[in-house]
């Protein structure tokens, strides 16, 4: 069995040029160690790498707790601890031989892979880059294996393994192979990288435990049989767990989609925080970035991301793993139908999310209500002294309806259906005044709301626009004077093709001569001076936004970018009257919390928030 690791004479040169004497053979089989080194330079790329791989391993093994322990960020020492099932002395040996494996058997294994390893490289590369060690016991085995091998050579072989599961220690990572361990970066770095690898892991198999400490310092403890929410909350903090959506039962014949998901809002700036799983697998994979994009689409901010834990259960057989050296990437037999399954599944969840809203919106209720006097605020000069005062939002007011109506006027005097319609969710919130002509004070059952009311009104125009725009197409108004303008072919072309879009979108526009067209009308919520120029910079906008969009998106992009110029300016003030209709409409909007670029329309401010910083609770 140790036959191949003994033979290996790395030091041999391989090529000896300086010599004229033909030589028997100028093709030789690598010695095994080589071998290994040059299958290592694909599979392992820095400890995080040999942090996945063991982890893995354990996982395939069948543990239910998994401790780690690194120095250095892992250059020095990485230690991966496992109560899994263990191997006795013959599969010890045979697990460092390269292409040694239990996980399959045939070619017909291949094609459905339901464990993370399967090529048998793992070990044997990880051992032929560092000082490796690893100690083994099965559960009812009354001795274990301890097993040393160096830059590739087995050194010792004996009894050992004290408790049942497996130990594997790798010192001095790529310490015979300078070449790589330039290519290391700073040792925080690397840690941080082994770190991220953890959670990846931890994430994807919430019912392990995982202990992990870093240079003596516990970072976590994780206990096993956790849910996803525990081990997210456990992870990253309740606040994260609060913002975060579960997607459950999204699913098909074909794919079952679940996990958690960042209520709209809720970005950040890298994709650190975008985790995809397939089959248990923390995959990267461009075309699931895409759909989830295409999910969020108006709820998120140009140039964020979405967070996410998403998980994809499909048949091993509708998969291939077998594509990338680190297993990053799959290949799905079908990537449309699991394009298309995402992006359902977000836009759903997403919408329901709107019923929650709603239901946090409810007026405060008796016992809600904080029971403190309210304290006798002056209104400031400028909101009492124009003559129609009493129609207009103080900047401040205290909330007692008897106040209101002193300042507002009691609000009837609006059509009769509107009247009723409002009084119907009157319930659902509370307006206490406007702050610096911008955003609305609001109260509701959890403390304060704040709207900022230039984003809920681009909100509420852009809905009713992409409405107006399925049903029957914008309405589009005939210009004055049509304008021609000249386009690149390549532009060109690309108008050719989507016309019935700008159609729909209001914006009458037909060929007029090579690479020329003729525009004589617009969306009659536009205001254009310059009609050519401004058909540029849609066309510019659209190319660059949405090469993969359907025709709908294409119309939503434009209108996305064209509304904010018309929606109330922040510093308009409005009356009450207005306030309370721009509410009522963005609560009736399909995303309500964010505008159509994915900036917050509100912001909650709870009461236990408000009690924490006036020290009334800690
Ligand atoms: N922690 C462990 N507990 C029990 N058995 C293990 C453990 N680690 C490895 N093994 C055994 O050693 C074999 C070789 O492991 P190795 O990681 O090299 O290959 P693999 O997991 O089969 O495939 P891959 O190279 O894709 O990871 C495994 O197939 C498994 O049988
Ligand atoms: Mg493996």
């Amino acid at each position: 069995m140790l036959s191949r690791w003994d033979q290996t004479d790395a030091s041999a040169p391989l090529f000896n040029r300086s010599t004229s004497q033909p030589r028997m053979s100028r093709i030789r089989l690598l010695p095994e160690t080589v071998a290994s080194q040059v299958a290592a330079g694909e599979v392992i790329e820095r400890p995080a790498s040999v942090i996945k791989e063991l982890i893995e391993n354990s996982i395939d093994a069948g543990a239910r707790k998994i401790d780690i322990f690194i120095r250095r960020g892992g250059i020095s020492l990485m230690r991966v601890i496992d109560d899994g099932c263990g191997m006795d002395r013959d599969d010890t040996l045979l697990s460092l031989e390269r292409h040694a494996t239990s996980k399959i058997r045939s070619v017909s294994d291949l094609e459905a892979i339901a464990t993370l390893g399967f090529r048998g490289e793992a070990l044997p590369s990880i051992a032929s880059v560092s000082r490796f060690r690893l100690t083994t016991r099965e559960p009812n085995a009354v001795v274990g294996t301890e097993i040393v091998v160096n830059g590739g050579k087995i050194d010792i072989v004996r009894d050992g393994g004290e408790a049942p599961g497996t130990q594997v220690e790798v010192r001095s990572l790529f310490y015979n192979v300078p070449a790589r361990r330039k290519f290391l970066r700073a040792e925080n770095t690397e840690g941080r990288n082994v770190e991220h690898q953890l959670h990846l892991q931890a994430i994807g198999h919430a019912g392990v435990g995982f202990t992990f400490a870093r240079d003596d310092r516990v970072v976590f403890q994780l206990p096993g049989t956790a849910t996803l929410s525990d081990r997210i909350r456990d992870l990253y903090g309740n606040e994260l767990l609060a913002q975060l959506l579960s997607l459950n039962g999204a699913s098909s014949s074909q794919i079952k989609i679940s996990g958690l998901i960042g209520q709209p809002g809720l970005s950040r700036q890298t994709r650190s925080q975008q985790l995809v799983f397939v089959n248990g697998r923390a995959i990267e994979s461009p075309l699931i970035t895409t759909a989830i994009r295409e999910g969020y689409h108006t709820a998120l901010m140009k140039g964020q991301y979405a967070v996410t834990f998403l998980f994809l259960e499909l048949d091993p057989g509708a998969v291939d793993v077998n594509v990338h050296p680190a297993k990053r990437e799959v290949r799905f037999r079908d990537p449309n139908s699991v394009r298309e399954a995402i992006v359902r599944a977000i836009q759903e969840r997403l919408a329901r999310g709107r019923v929650d809203w709603q239901e946090k919106f409810r007026a405060p209720t008796a016992t809600a209500t904080p029971t403190q006097p309210v304290v006798n605020l002056t209104l400031r000069p400028q909101a009492v002294a124009p003559e129609e005062s009493d129609r207009e939002l103080p900047q401040f007011a205290p909330t007692s309806s008897a106040h209101r109506e002193q300042v507002f006027g009691k609000p009837v005097d609006v059509e009769p259906d509107a009247a009723t319609k409002r009084d119907g969710r009157q319930q659902q919130f509370q307006i206490i005044g406007v702050l610096n002509k911008l955003y609305v004070l609001m109260e509701n059952a959890d403390g304060l709301v704040l709207v900022d009311q230039h984003a809920a009104h681009e909100r509420i125009l852009f809905e009713e626009l992409r409405r107006r725009m399925e049903d029957q197409g914008v309405p589009s108004q005939k210009l004055l004077i049509s304008q021609t303008f000249e386009l690149p072919p390549r532009d060109a072309d690309w108008i050719e093709q989507n016309m019935s879009i700008f159609q729909k979108m209001g914006i009458g526009i037909e060929s007029f001569g090579p690479n020329t067209f003729k525009i004589d009308s617009l969306p009659g919520f536009l205001n254009v001076t310059d009609s050519a120029q401004f058909m540029r910079t849609v066309i510019d906008n659209l190319k660059s936004a949405s090469d993969r969009s359907s025709p709908l998106r294409l119309g939503e992009e434009m209108i996305a970018k064209t509304v904010c110029r018309h929606a109330v300016k922040a510093n308009d003030p409005l009356r009450y009257l207005e306030v309370e209709k721009l509410i009522q409409d963005l609560l009736d909007c399909d995303l309500p919390y964010c505008c159509p670029h994915g900036r917050p329309t509100m912001i909650q401010i709870s009461h236990a928030e408000l009690e924490k910083k006036f020290g009334r609770k800690v």
